[in-house]
């Protein structure tokens, strides 16, 4: 039920900049560059600027419409359309999910802060910037301290309420941070290496697919647009019946496949060519290089490492904000009391992912995955990074299609935004088949070719 109390966004502006600072963060400045790195540049970066248009958009749009519709996060949303059912589970999922993500996203983003405060205070100039790297990762304390410090802001943000907090936030520094790193890239293209950077990261090859290639497109298509947890369904439910969702949910795809593709235009030209090891370091190695040769680098590297704190906070906001959502929408508890649960529960699942790169050894190589060893954060990514991501993107589908039925989203979806109506054409065959069956057949075949992964 629509409760006339549930709060909503300021103006669309607001929406879209609060959308877009769920999608854009960590995945796509951190986490993109590397997976294109692993996964062989050019063609890899083709099959996902594929994937986010006719996958993730689709996708994008079905969880704004339920969202806006039901006025529900993700749980109470399956409850409201299927009361009693077992559709609940999608919700379930979602929140799982979500605090699944927030646990290592957290341990990562604990990294941004301190490279804040180590351009601050020290600079990154006389050191190998990957020796100093690993040694950080390494120590328990600092990994510790520093996952608890931004746990502890997220909720912090996450109490202070929809309006107040996530909205102004993003409202001011998005833009900043686009134009940082418009200047970065501009200065990467001037490198010595630049070119052969770009024909790496731009030019496809077919000798570059792998078997694993198609997996980690999808996944982080998902993860990088927030999608398969409801986390844009439950910001949809936030807005307004006014505001025109089909225009809203484009231009947040959009910014969020633009800033991921500038940041790969930032470190391939540094690298110059294909990463000789692409793994969660790369950009943190290859930036702090970068600003070490850069005339005022130490104050553009501060502002930057400042940027990315913020834009994962951006996204932590809205990973912490579906369970939270949950509780307080189905158990009646309190903002406060309901993020300090989720938070405090995600603090202890976050402990062996701060501990796995290089604190513990045995929590550091478990598995190898796509070629490459994983620890225990490795692992929590794949698992609910990729695979829970891409589980709940097709469940959001088929009970749309089965359950909720395409025509009722559709009719919430151009709801205000009737001359749009025409992209049905073209939204209808890719929910009903093309979406599904992509996600599927990845799917199976991980499951039945048990050899995908290693
Ligand atoms: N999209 C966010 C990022 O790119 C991460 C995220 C995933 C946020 C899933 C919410 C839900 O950093």
């Amino acid at each position: 039920m629509s409760s006339p109390s549930r709060e909503q966004w300021n103006s669309s502006l607001g929406f879209i900049l609060a959308a877009a600072g769920s999608a854009i963060g960590l995945g796509n400045i951190w986490r993109f560059p590397y997976i294109t790195g692993q996964n062989g540049g050019g063609s890899f970066v083709l099959l996902y600027l594929i994937i986010v248009f006719t996958i993730g958009l689709p996708v994008m749009y079905l969880e704004l419409s339920t969202g806006r519709f039901t006025q529900r996060g993700p749980v109470g949303a399956m409850e409201k359309l299927a009361p009693g059912s077992f559709w609940k589970i999608i919700g379930y999922l979602a929140v799982i999910t979500g605090i699944g993500i927030l646990s290592y996203y957290s341990v990562v983003a604990g990294w941004t802060i301190w490279y804040f405060i180590k351009a601050i205070f020290q600079g990154f100039g006389g050191e190998n910037t990957g020796t100093a790297f690993s040694q950080f990762v390494a120590s328990a304390p600092h990994q510790l301290v520093l996952l608890g410090v931004f746990l502890g802001l997220t909720t912090g943000i996450v109490i202070s309420g929809i309006k107040g907090g996530i909205e102004k936030i993003s409202m001011i520094l998005m833009p900043v941070l686009f134009l940082l790193m418009i200047g970065l890239i501009i200065y990467a293209l001037t490198l010595d290496n630049a070119a052969a950077g770009l024909k790496y990261y731009l030019i496809p090859k077919t000798s570059d697919f792998t078997k694993t290639t198609f997996i980690f497109a999808l996944g982080q298509a998902f993860f990088s647009l927030s999608l398969g947890m409801g986390a844009m369904l439950t910001y949809g439910s936030y807005l307004s019946k006014k505001e025109n969702l089909v225009k809203a949910g484009f231009l947040v795809v959009l910014f969020d496949t633009l800033i991921a593709i500038m940041a790969g235009l930032i470190i391939f030209p540094v690298i110059g060519g294909a990463p000789e090891k692409a793994g969660a370091g790369l950009v943190f190695v290859v930036i702090t290089e970068l600003f070490c040769t850069l005339p005022g680098g130490r104050i553009l590297g501060a502002l930057f490492f400042l940027l990315l704190t913020i834009a994962a906070l951006t996204s932590t906001i809205s990973l912490l904000e579906v369970a939270a959502s949950w509780l307080m929408d189905e158990y009646k508890m309190v903002r406060k009391k309901a993020a300090l649960i989720v938070s405090g529960i995600t603090f202890v699942i976050a402990i062996p992912s701060a501990l796995s790169l290089g604190a513990s050894k045995s929590l550091s190589s478990i598995i190898k995955i796509g070629g490459e060893e994983k620890g225990f954060l490795g692992i929590m990514d794949f698992l609910f990074g990729n695979l829970s991501l891409a589980i709940g993107g097709l469940l959001i589908i088929i009970f749309v299609v089965f359950k909720w039925k395409l025509k009722n989203a559709e009719d919430e979806l151009y709801h205000n935004a009737d001359r749009f109506r025409f992209l049905s054409l073209i939204m209808k065959p890719l929910i009903w088949f093309a979406a599904p069956a992509a996600i599927m057949v990845v799917l199976g075949f991980m499951l039945f070719t048990g050899k995908t992964l290693s």
